[in-house]
């Protein structure tokens, strides 16, 4: 099953994965969420030295969009980066986002959903919901549905033999250490629960969270690439790997946890940029056998299965549960979302 031993883990860390291919981009719009730092902005290069008719880059300010664009641009030399800016814990900024991006974009082939946050304490949204839950999973799916009719329009403008809009959800190898099977089993509406405060603050509830919203990432893929059926565009969830990367900023570690943390992370981290490496392979690369990749989750540059849990029947259970509770709430949020859900991503068969 999907679990590896952990000394795989680590001669997987150790071991350099390969150079990015070069691809050619000419003529496409990639846009990159989370791009200012980490994996996205070491990715949001490699795409540039692709040479994209457009580098979106989305990020929380105006500063940190012109800061990336010009880091992009004394790295690779390349000068059609554009930052837009987002605040995926407010989900009226998503709904601006995603507006502009369509007004101002006639095409989308890849978007790369880098974002996330990693945190233990409890931070209650001005939309109602805990903070790594809006970011990680519920932005997640309210962006990537609403920028879905413009990625079928590309798909239709390139033809059937161009390579399909491809859709990446980064995510995590972390979903394995969470078993919410009694969550799967509930009747209890989930959303709701994740964010309940009370729920929040009992003892060890916030402790597993990060990884919870990576399991949820995979949930999300898997169901949205069953449900888009034959429509044109490739969806994947993909594993970086452990990364020396910024993500632990809002873990309040001890000073010996920290310092833990930091010897933990030399010997095993990869840099930023060999953890980009599998976010700009599962974006571009394997145009020739795209739908090997659809819905799956990927790793170390290929398809791997995910958790034991995620691949049980209560996972399933779980998937199903949570999309049809996420449609309800982000429905409230957006009515053109719920007429996109509506018209291109029924039930599967
Ligand atoms: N690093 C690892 O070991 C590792 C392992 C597995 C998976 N991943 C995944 O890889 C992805 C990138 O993480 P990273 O390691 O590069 O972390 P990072 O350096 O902390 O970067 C996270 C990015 O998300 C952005 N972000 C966070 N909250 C946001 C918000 N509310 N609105 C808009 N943007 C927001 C950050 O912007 P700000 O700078 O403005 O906060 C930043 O650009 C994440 O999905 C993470 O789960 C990382």
């Amino acid at each position: 099953m999907g679990k590896r031993h952990q000394l795989q883990f680590y001669s997987n860390q150790w071991y350099p994965l390969p150079e990015v291919e070069p691809h050619d981009l000419s003529g496409r719009t990639v846009v990159v969420i989370g791009a200012n730092v980490g994996l996205g902005l070491e990715a949001a290069k490699h795409f540039a030295r692709m040479q994209p008719d457009r580098l979106i880059v989305a990020c929380r300010s105006v500063k940190k969009c012109d800061d990336t664009a010009e880091e992009i641009r004394v790295a690779t030399g390349f000068g059609r980066t554009a930052g837009y800016t987002v605040d995926l814990s407010v989900f009226s900024s998503v709904l601006d986002f995603a507006e502009k991006l369509e007004r101002e974009q006639e095409r989308l082939d890849i978007v790369v959903y880098n974002a996330a946050v990693a945190t233990q304490e409890y931070v209650r949204t001005g939309d109602g919901y805990e903070q790594s839950m809006q970011v990680n999973d519920l932005s997640c799916m309210l962006l990537s549905v609403l920028l879905l009719p413009r990625m079928l329009e590309t798909a239709k403008a390139s033809g059937s033999t161009a390579p399909r809009p491809r859709l990446v959800v980064v995510s995590s190898e972390t979903h394995h250490w969470v078993t919410p099977i009694q969550d799967a089993l509930s009747s209890e509406n989930l959303v709701e629960k994740y964010s309940d405060p009370g729920h929040c603050s009992q003892p060890g509830a916030m402790t597993l969270r990060y990884p919870l919203t990576k399991l949820l990432n995979v949930f999300f893929v898997r169901e949205l690439a069953e449900r888009l059926a034959s429509a044109p565009i490739i969806t994947c969830s993909v594993n970086p790997g452990f990364c020396k990367t910024l993500l632990a900023r809002n873990l309040r570690l001890s000073v010996f946890a920290a310092l833990r943390w930091w010897t933990y992370s030399s010997l095993v981290a990869r840099t930023a940029e060999m953890g980009s490496r599998p976010i700009v392979w599962a974006a571009v690369s394997q145009s020739h056998r795209e739908k090997a990749l659809h819905g799956h989750f990927l790793s170390d540059m290929e398809v791997r299965e995910e958790s034991d849990f995620a691949v049980s029947k209560e996972g399933f259970m779980m998937q199903k549960k949570l999309w049809d509770e996420m449609v309800q709430a982000l429905s409230q949020v957006s009515p053109r979302f719920k007429e996109i859900v509506d018209r291109y991503l029924p039930p599967p068969l």
